[in-house]
């Protein structure tokens, strides 16, 4: 049996990761950090104390910060594959905290990396590293490929800038089996509650079920590539699956607008939106109720902002055999009979989980 260690087990893209590898018959082990509250809803259905715990899950208290716990789980574990997902992954955020964000996003990698050489791990396991399309930034091409320059845009993205190329330097020095994933903007019913989509999705259906009037937003003109996370985490173990390591794009090649996806939002949930006034002071209005829905707040403005992404995983698809299939219409579908779900049983994650 493989063993694995995935950081930021209980994120979006680590509980979809989980589920995949333990369906493959991997021991998975995760690395959790320590809050006030619990924040495990994701991986809840495997890792549940009072019910079934899966026999392969386990978690193991750590941090991306400090290196010792990194040593004293790798050195228990001594998994053959490695993923590091864990991060602080929100852009606007990163420009509150630069440098904890460096710190995690860009040194957090050198760690993990690190412990591999000293164990003697560098020789016999496998890291994959969740590289990003932020780190193109101001784009100089369309659409991006693996040989695109970058140009990051935000703390976040310069830090994991660094966590790529320390990734390419240990596989060039030292012949680690390290795979960068530049992966595209992925959403799903189990995204962050504070990115745009899932904003969107969970507060239109709150405003259609009357517990919400508005939805205050920021740029409403920025284009993502977004894919669904389900299916990069499939392409993401391919990515670990190969000969030689290398890096790979990931992403659907089609994109939208933040304005594109609240109306595809609004078609979900048979809401006919118009939008009225101009600048920053243009509303989304219910035609229906007269109300208004949508509202923009400099407060979600980033320093820097980067306008549109859009990827070619023509590679990806060559060499891994992996394309997307989950379309645009498709994802906000999901998303948002997600939340109607989830809302109207009361948020009920854990006997909700997708
Ligand atoms: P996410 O939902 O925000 O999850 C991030 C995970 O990292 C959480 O489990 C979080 O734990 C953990 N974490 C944060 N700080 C940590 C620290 N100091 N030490 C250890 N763990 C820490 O992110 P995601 O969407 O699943 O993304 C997974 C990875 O892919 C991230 O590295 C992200 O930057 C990258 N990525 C994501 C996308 C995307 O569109 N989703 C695109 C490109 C790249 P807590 O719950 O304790 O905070
Ligand atoms: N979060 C947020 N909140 N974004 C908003 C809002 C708002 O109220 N209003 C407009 N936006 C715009 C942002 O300015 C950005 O242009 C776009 O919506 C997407 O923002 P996010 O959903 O926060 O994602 P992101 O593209 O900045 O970053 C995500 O994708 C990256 C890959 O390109 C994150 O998952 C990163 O971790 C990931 O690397």
């Amino acid at each position: 049996m493989k063993k694995t260690l995935i950081t930021g087990v209980n994120g979006q893209d680590g509980s979809y990761l989980s589920e995949f590898l333990l369906a493959k018959g991997y021991e998975v082990y995760g690395i959790v950090r320590r809050s006030s509250t619990f924040n495990r809803w994701r991986i809840d259905h495997l890792h549940r104390h009072l019910f079934d715990r899966h026999k392969n899950f386990h978690l193991e208290y750590g941090d991306l910060t400090d290196s010792s716990s990194l040593m004293r789980i790798m050195k228990k574990v001594m998994p053959d594959e490695i993923y590091n997902l864990g991060a602080q992954s929100h852009v606007q955020v990163s420009f509150e905290t630069p440098e904890y964000s460096a710190d995690v996003d860009g040194l957090g990698a050198l760690r993990l990396i690190e412990a591999m050489r000293i164990l003697g791990l560098d020789k016999t396991a496998k890291f994959f590293q969740a590289s990003t399309s932020e780190m193109f930034g101001k784009v100089v091409e369309t659409p991006q490929n693996e040989d695109t320059p970058f140009y990051p845009r935000s703390p976040y993205g310069v830090a994991k800038l660094y966590a790529h190329w320390i990734v390419k330097n240990y596989r060039e020095a030292y012949g680690l089996f390290g795979v960068n994933g530049i992966l595209f903007n992925h959403e799903s019913p189990r995204r962050g509650e504070n990115f745009v989509t899932k904003k969107i999705s969970q507060g239109l259906v709150r405003v259609k079920l009357g517990l919400q009037n508005t939805v205050k937003l920021g740029n409403l003109e920025a284009k993502r590539d977004w894919g669904y996370a389900k299916e990069y985490m499939e392409a993401v173990w391919l990515m670990m699956q190969q000969e030689q390591p290398d890096d790979y794009i990931i992403a659907t090649g089609e994109n939208h607008s933040v304005r594109e996806f609240i109306e595809e939002v609004c078609r979900n949930l048979d809401i006919s939106l118009i939008w009225q006034g101009s600048g920053r002071e243009e509303k989304g209005i219910d035609a229906k109720t007269k109300k208004v829905i949508i509202e923009l707040d400099d407060h979600y403005l980033r320093p820097a902002e980067v306008d549109t992404l859009k990827g070619d995983s023509s590679k990806a698809k060559k060499i891994l055999n992996w394309q997307p299939k989950v379309t645009f219409k498709e994802l906000v579908r999901i998303m948002v009979g997600y939340d109607l779900k989830s809302i109207q049983h009361s948020g009920d994650k854990e006997f909700l989980i997708d």
